[in-house]
């Protein structure tokens, strides 16, 4: 049982208490709930207080004697950051791909050439999983640091039953021994093996026959990804990975319309997914469907910056009513980071979004996207206690000061885990 912590007089305390048990559309992902010189009391892991310091001082009187407090002058206290799309477990890196793009070479080049994804899986496939673990702890290690209390981890570095099932392993272990929580997507579809070139069906036939029952089965993942993307994965194929998972009792999540404009936004739509990521090339129509039905938009616009591409259009998106979460999309080809706040910087200044949207977009929003929106992403009575104190007066400065990691304390559980 973890012990009582007190944190008091934080400038800003940025509770995103909502007034619905909803991802926030439109205008209310501007509206942070501060409270100035707010506190939050946390017992056994669990927000039991939150209020102007003084009243919670107060009201508790003699509880507060003897335990933790934590003083969050002059900074702002915000919930533990949450990342819903990360492809946190693999093997290796590829910084020779990044000289080669920067020499002129394309993502999908490099892929459909044998590198990209297909390299990271021989690296992941040839890994132990003592190894494989390793290599992800440190990056897990560095969400931490900077802020992330909560991740959604995909498979998909595997692409045989094997090396996928290591990977959903793995991201069960770190989750068992790490503060950080980690959620598990099953993306066997990421790619088309290269022992199935030229027959994708044939891969798409072993995922539904054999992986999907077997990672449902033992409850090796809750969502289920595909990378549904001209060159890899069709609509139709999409729609039969992500329907018979749905069968199984997995949660569709999509890779669409990232490099070409492709129905993955309506397929989204279609099938019910949580989320529906990416989306640079996005219609018209799937904005306007996405908005209607509540689905997520995740946006990465780490990936663009790296792939040297025009970001998403988050602006428009929360102009015409789609839920905007943000994400790393940690992953050693098209955006080989751990950083939340760089992330949140781009989506001001590539995406238009205005920094009190990025707050929303990367906890209670993030939260909704991987179905956790009950628990996590808010400072609220009941919710998990993890927080964030970050090193800035005010959460603009948190924007304005760009590239810089602001993290003083992390909070999990109601435990501190950095400081
Ligand atoms: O989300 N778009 C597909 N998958 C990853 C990239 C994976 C890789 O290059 O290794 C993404 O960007
Ligand atoms: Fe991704």
């Amino acid at each position: 049982m973890s012990k009582s912590i007190f944190i008091e007089h934080a400038n800003q305390l940025i509770t995103l208490k909502g007034k619905s048990n909803s991802p926030r559309v439109g205008k209310q992902m501007s509206d942070l709930q501060i409270i100035e010189d707010g506190a939050v009391y946390i017992e056994s892991g669990k927000i039991v207080e939150v209020g102007k310091t003084e009243e919670i001082k107060k009201k508790l009187g003699g509880k507060l004697e003897g335990i933790k407090h934590i003083d969050a002058t002059g900074k702002i206290v915000t919930p533990g950051f949450v990342d819903p799309h990360t492809h946190l477990v693999y093997a290796g890196s590829r910084e020779e791909e990044f000289n080669m793009r920067l020499n002129g070479a394309s993502y999908m080049d490099i892929m459909n050439n044998g590198g990209g994804i297909h390299a990271t899986t021989f690296m992941t496939r040839n890994a132990s999983s003592k190894q494989l673990f390793n290599e992800s702890k440190r990056r897990l290690d560095q969400f931490l640091l900077h802020g992330v209390t909560t991740l959604e981890a995909k498979s998909g570095y595997g692409l045989e039953w094997d090396s996928e099932m290591k990977q959903l392993t793995v991201a069960k272990e770190l989750n068992a021994v790490h503060p950080i929580d980690i959620v598990s997507t099953f993306m066997g579809a990421h790619a088309v093996p290269k022992e199935y070139k030229g027959c994708p069906d044939a891969y798409i036939d072993l995922i539904i026959e054999e992986m999907l029952p077997h990672v449902a089965k033992n409850e090796l993942a809750e969502f289920n990804d595909v990378f549904c993307e001209r060159g890899v994965f069709t609509p139709e194929q999409s729609r039969r990975v992500l329907e018979a998972g749905k069968r199984l009792g997995l949660t569709p999540k999509i890779h669409a319309d990232e490099i070409e404009p492709y129905e993955g936004a309506e397929l989204a739509v279609e099938v019910g997914a949580i989320s529906a990521d990416h989306l640079l090339k996005i219609s018209q129509k799937g904005i306007q469907l996405m908005a209607d039905k509540g689905v997520i938009g995740v946006l990465l616009p780490g990936t663009a910056f790296f792939l040297m591409t025009e970001a998403a259009d988050g602006r428009k998106m929360i102009d015409q009513g789609v839920p905007i979460a943000l994400s790393t999309d940690c992953n050693p080809g098209s955006s080989p980071t751990c950083s939340t706040p760089l992330i949140m910087n781009l989506a001001c200044i590539h995406m238009g979004m205005t920094p009190a949207e990025v707050l929303t977009a990367t906890t209670i929003n993030a939260a909704y996207g991987i179905n956790r929106g009950n628990e996590i992403g808010s400072i609220e009575i009941g919710k998990k206690g993890d927080l964030a104190i970050l090193n800035v007066p005010n959460f603009m400065q948190l924007l304005y000061h760009f590239g810089m990691n602001h993290t003083h304390t992390v909070i999990k559980d109601g435990e501190i885990v950095v400081q």
